[in-house]
């Protein structure tokens, strides 16, 4: 029999992946990770590819509703998970909140960056008003309660994300915006 493309082998694995609500089903070779299989399989690149080490949070999207570095996932592990890309947040013509704060504060300069941050504070509001506390997170904040955004906290919380332009100011701007 002809192999087809959705056979597997010793090396590769049938999986699908639910990205921004669409299920694509796809065979993967196991060492692909999550980015690679969103930019190069799915099509989609809007997550970045910065470092590939999971230091720069570039490739950040969300995962399950959580914010993940996508370069340091195995796409064979995440078999049926849920993924939103930055592609996924606005809904039709209309941005997502954090998209429009990041347009109105002009909160970007090459924009290389900007999918990841925007990801990642999709996934830091929600992780904030969920209750979980950061490192700055004062000892006396009531465990459970919605975390206040203050700048210090949105900084600590968004530091898994660089910006090579040094654009935080306005990035810091633009999510406070969105928090408040
Ligand atoms: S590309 Fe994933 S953290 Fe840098
Ligand atoms: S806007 Fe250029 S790296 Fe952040």
């Amino acid at each position: 029999m002809e192999p087809t493309s959705q056979q597997e082998t010793a090396h590769s694995s049938v999986l699908t992946l639910h990205v921004n609500g669409t299920p694509h089903t796809l065979t993967l070779d196991h060492r692909t990770t999550l980015l690679d299989a969103l930019r190069e399989q799915v099509g989609l690149t809007g997550a970045k590819k910065g470092c590939d080490h999971g230091q720069c949070g570039a490739c950040t999207v969300l995962v399950d509703g959580r914010r993940a570095n996508s370069c340091l996932l195995l796409a064979a592990a995440h078999n049926g998970a849920h993924v939103t890309t930055v592609e996924g947040l606005a809904d039709g013509e209309r941005l997502h909140p954090v998209q429009q704060a990041f347009v109105a504060r002009d909160a970007l300069q090459c924009g290389y960056c900007t999918p990841g941050q925007i990801c990642s504070a999709v996934g830091m509001l929600a992780e904030a008003a969920e209750g979980h506390p950061s490192y700055v997170t004062p000892p006396e904040h009531p465990p459970g309660a919605p975390a206040a955004l203050t700048a210090h906290e949105i900084r600590e919380r968004m530091s898994g994300n660089l910006c090579r332009c040094g654009a935080y100011p306005n990035i810091v701007d633009a999510i406070g915006e969105v928090a408040t």
